[in-house]
């Protein structure tokens, strides 16, 4: 007897929760080789499937929503869908969502951990050690700086730079300056940031003002650059930069020569603009601090991931608003 319930495509490896929970509602297949599928695969799969839960490694260009296109559905497994050309999927009729709220805490734990790392040298110290080269404790080795009476400056001011804005006030004692552009609208004041955070009138006041900036917007064409040679001129030889939202949005080699002349103190970055490839010479320098994009890499939270993708797929199919609905 066929299968008659509706087809879904899985492109990468989930937590085995979340693909035993797709097995039993779907008629699903599976990436047992957790490879990325090329552009002709995806083009294939597009082309016969209901519903694909996607996520950042799957590069969904606008050439792929041709006329043949079955799709009706991308849940997308993740936050950021700037990997899906979102126009393209609307003139198609392709709906597209994500999972949001899920892996808010444990981003801004790794942004949180970048900003400890890099200003106190956390990198540099553990390949020094692992190096055999450490002789001893010495009274100027090693020397960072204290987050602590910092001011810590956030561009994009999400549920995400709240929860970094919250905790870097609370546990490390940072004073908050903040640039959205527009109105940030909360819902549920426990994800408000800390009372005394200042909003800044823009980007160039904000990184000629911080300590440290983090970034926590998603990558638009209006993002994308958003730190540039101009503005990492701006930023204070004492400063750092930390990126856990997405990589386009700075320019990978204009970081790489502010590290290396430094023009700015250090950099935490989770993301890249070419993923997974990072600039050569970026890996070289010692003072930037390079996670291969981990923010959400818990099983606790990627679990969450799939089954808020899973709510969104049983949305779409019983005719219902989808939850999490990308709207654009
Ligand atoms: C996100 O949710 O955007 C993560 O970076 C994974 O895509």
């Amino acid at each position: 007897m066929s299968d008659t319930r509706p087809t879904v495509v899985v492109t990468r490896k989930l937590p085995s929760a979340v693909e035993d929970a797709i097995a039993s509602r779907y008629d699903a297949r599976f990436n047992r080789t957790d490879v990325a599928l090329t552009a002709e695969q995806m083009t294939n799969v597009l082309r016969t499937t209901d519903i694909v839960l996607c996520t950042v490694t799957d590069k969904i260009r606008g050439d792929l929503f041709d006329s043949r296109v079955k799709t009706k559905l991308l849940a997308n497994f993740g936050v950021g869908v700037n990997h899906i050309d979102r126009d393209a999927a609307r003139r198609a009729g392709v709906m597209i969502s994500n999972t949001p709220d899920v892996l808010t805490d444990d981003t801004a734990d790794i942004a949180l951990a970048l900003i400890l790392m890099t200003m106190r040298r956390m990198g540099e110290g553990e390949r020094h050690l692992r190096s055999g080269a450490w002789s001893g404790w010495r009274p100027t080795h090693l020397m960072g700086r204290s987050p602590h009476g910092k001011t810590l400056g956030i561009i994009g001011y999400g549920r995400i730079g709240r929860a970094v804005a919250r905790q870097a006030h609370a546990a490390l004692g940072m004073h908050i300056i903040y640039y959205a552009p527009r109105d940030v609208r909360i819902d549920d004041p426990s994800t408000a940031g800390p009372p005394d955070a200042e909003q800044v009138a823009s980007v160039d006041a904000l990184v000629a003002r911080a300590d440290v900036v983090s970034l926590h917007c998603p990558s638009t064409p209006e993002t994308h650059h958003l730190i540039n040679a101009q503005r990492l001129a701006m930023m204070s030889p004492t400063s750092y930069l930390v990126n856990t939202a997405r990589g386009d949005i700075v320019d990978e080699y204009a970081l790489t020569a502010s590290l290396r002349d430094r023009q700015i103190a250090g950099a935490g970055l989770d993301v890249y603009e070419w993923e997974p490839t990072v600039v050569a010479e970026l890996r070289e320098l010692e003072n930037v601090v390079l996670l291969p994009h981990m923010g959400s890499g818990t099983i606790e939270t990627r679990t969450a991931m799939g089954m808020r993708a899973l709510a969104n797929m049983d949305a779409f199919v019983a005719g219902q608003r989808l939850p999490d609905l990308v709207e654009f």
